[in-house]
């Protein structure tokens, strides 16, 4: 068992060395290089201090002319002892450089694996965990690793320099030295383990209590906890995961501490095997004493080295299984589908017989559910909360895919990715960027011409808006960032408008577009819904009925399913379900 631990180690160490490498020198190919000068300068740098120390010990046992043949050497150890203690901390200096680019690159591997995930993946459990766990990670981990590699090839150097010059004085001195670092590799390996399960069971904690950081530090909370004063109540919960974490942490420094104990211990042990050695070597005449002295240096020198590499081969042992994680996360979501087609629209879209469950939930949110837009048509979606209109929207739009049923396009199936390409979509939880009105326009479909522009802000009703704002389209929005302006809910409503209507699609779903918008506004933006949308088909989902009268159809739906579907006249007259729920909304507006 111990045996083939051993062996697996010893099999997975160069192929873990060679990846971590590779992920270096793709980050910084010329910071890859400059770093390995410099382990040659330090390696050459220790043989020079080795070299220098035989010829001073051999000058000052000869008699005579003592002092003058003693201080070239004497000089030649000074240069070489303060080039070999110049390197470290220039490198250390360098190797922040080369970690901020490993960092980087790690971070644009994560990136794109988030930007490629569907939605969907988005919502299956275990997701957000890993992602947070690789998230913090990839904060710390790379620079861990170049260090870990470039104290590697290093002291490697080092070793065999060193090693090379104690073979010629006494070949037994180095087995002696390299007998601590079988058990050093072991316990690094132990210890990575126990790291890795350690970050494992951490992460929900820190997790939650990050998102409580969040709620505790972030502007749109403030007004909310500060009216309900709910901030110690918060503390209370992030006190006592703070708790956790530190049980938690208390026990794995302990781990750690013995583990480096019984490392340091065992490098010291060797230490003293090899001077012990050397002593018994001059006593027995075998070495003169000049060659003891540089031994001596050289052991000392050795175990230096040897300290650096299993620290290095531990630090990279720690950190391969973040770094498997990585790779496991980036392989876990599929390749990008390729890019969608913009297509038109000339019959219309038709959801057939779809059903959609969110992973892990029983209950599907859409069940069997047959809707058909027709090209220019304005169809509404009607419901009450938790009805499955968000959920229909976004298979609507290409963002789900149906887990039953079908998706037409004119009549037929075709990509998702061109589906999503087609439709636009506001949701009623858009995104408020804190970026220019001009920018959070313009998003949805890059920078065309100041005429779509502003045709977009005057169809959702924003130009007298925008001629209040300090610097018109350019102004910043929100506050979260620099000084910006923040605007009403209503407006904000009015701003995604403008970016819906901007992309020029055949459809547009509007999920609770007016949501925000005050009785008038609503009023006004209802009232001509059909010239703002300047001829493209629309999907208007609602839990306000008067909203939706005038869609050419109207769809009722409760608990996933179409319950009645016609025109506000058909659908009244047949007092259903949608008669009931009009009569009593409007009742209360009497
Ligand atoms: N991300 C999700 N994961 C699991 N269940 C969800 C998710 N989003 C919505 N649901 C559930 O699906 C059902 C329909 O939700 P939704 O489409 O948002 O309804 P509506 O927009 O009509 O209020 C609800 O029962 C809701 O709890
Ligand atoms: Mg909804």
């Amino acid at each position: 068992m111990r045996l083939r631990k051993v062996a697996r180690a010893s099999v997975n160490t160069p192929r873990l060395i060679a990846a971590a490498a590779r992920e270096v020198r793709r980050a910084d190919p010329l910071g890859a290089v400059v770093a390995s000068v410099y382990q040659i300068i330090g390696a050459t740098a220790a043989l020079g201090v080795v070299a220098a120390g035989k010829l001073t010990f051999d000058a000052l046992l000869q008699p005579e002319d003592a002092a003058l043949g003693i201080t070239p050497s004497l000089l030649l150890l000074a240069l070489a002892t303060a080039l070999s203690g110049s390197v470290g901390p220039l490198q250390t200096q360098q190797h922040r450089l080369l970690g901020e680019r490993v960092s980087q690159r790690v971070w644009d591997r994560l990136l794109d694996t988030t930007a490629r995930a569907d939605l969907v993946t988005y919502e299956s459990a275990g997701f957000a965990t890993s992602l947070e766990r690789i998230q913090q990670n990839a904060l710390t981990r790379p620079f861990a690793v170049t260090t870990s590699l470039l104290g590697l090839t290093g002291s490697l150097l080092g070793v065999v320099t060193l090693s090379a010059v104690l073979i010629g004085v006494e070949p037994l001195l180095v087995p002696i030295l390299l007998a601590a670092g079988l058990p050093a590799v072991l316990l690094s390996r132990w210890a990575s383990r126990t790291e890795f399960a350690f970050a494992h069971r951490l992460t929900p904690f820190a997790r939650r209590r990050n998102y409580l950081r969040q709620l505790l530090t972030q502007r749109p909370y403030a007004a909310e906890l500060r009216a309900f004063d709910s901030a110690g109540r918060l503390r209370e919960k992030h006190a006592e995961l703070n708790h956790e974490v530190n049980a938690g942490l208390r026990g794995q420094v302990r781990h750690r501490q013995l583990i480096a104990a019984l490392t340091t211990l065992g490098v010291a042990a060797a230490l003293t095997g090899a001077l012990l050695a050397i002593v018994a070597l001059v006593r027995q005449g075998r070495i003169g004493l000049p060659e003891a002295g540089a031994a001596a240096i050289a052991v000392r020198l050795l175990s230096g080295q040897l300290n650096t590499l299993f620290t290095s081969i531990g630090g990279l042992f720690e950190s391969a299984p973040f770094l498997a994680d990585l790779e496991r996360f980036v392989a876990s979501v599929p390749p990008a589908a390729p890019r969608g087609r913009k297509r038109t629209l000339t019959e219309g879209i038709a959801l057939c017989d779809v059903t959609f469950r969110y992973p892990g939930q029983e209950r599907p949110a859409v069940d069997g559910v047959d809707i058909r837009i027709g090209a220019g048509e304005v169809v509404a979606l009607v419901g009450e909360n938790g009805s499955g209109k968000t959920t229909l929207a976004k298979i609507a739009a290409g963002l789900y895919a149906p887990d039953t049923g079908s998706r037409r396009w004119d009549g037929a199936v075709v990509p998702a990715a061109d589906v999503r390409a087609s439709v636009t979509v506001i949701f009623q939880d858009f995104v408020r960027y804190q970026l220019t009105l001009r920018e959070n326009i313009v998003i949805s479909d890059g920078y065309r011409d100041e005429a779509d522009l502003e045709d977009a802000a005057k169809r959702a009703g924003l130009l007298a808006a925008t001629r209040e704002l300090p610097d018109g389209l350019d102004t910043m929005l929100g506050r979260d960032l620099d000084e910006g302006v923040d605007l009403s809910g209503g407006q904000w409503q009015r701003v995604a408008l403008a970016r819906a209507l901007y992309r020029d699609t055949g459809l547009v779903v509007l999920d609770e577009p007016a949501a925000s918008l005050d009785p008038r506004a609503e009023y006004e933006l209802f009232a001509d819904v059909r010239a703002m949308l300047g001829g493209r088909a629309a999907l208007l989902i609602s839990h306000r009925f008067s909203s939706t009268r005038l869609a050419d159809r109207i769809y009722v739906l409760d608990g996933g399913r179409v319950v009645e579907c016609g025109t506000h006249d058909e659908l009244m007259s047949r007092a259903g379900q949608y008669a009931e729920l009009y009569t009593l909304q409007s009742a209360a507006y009497r």
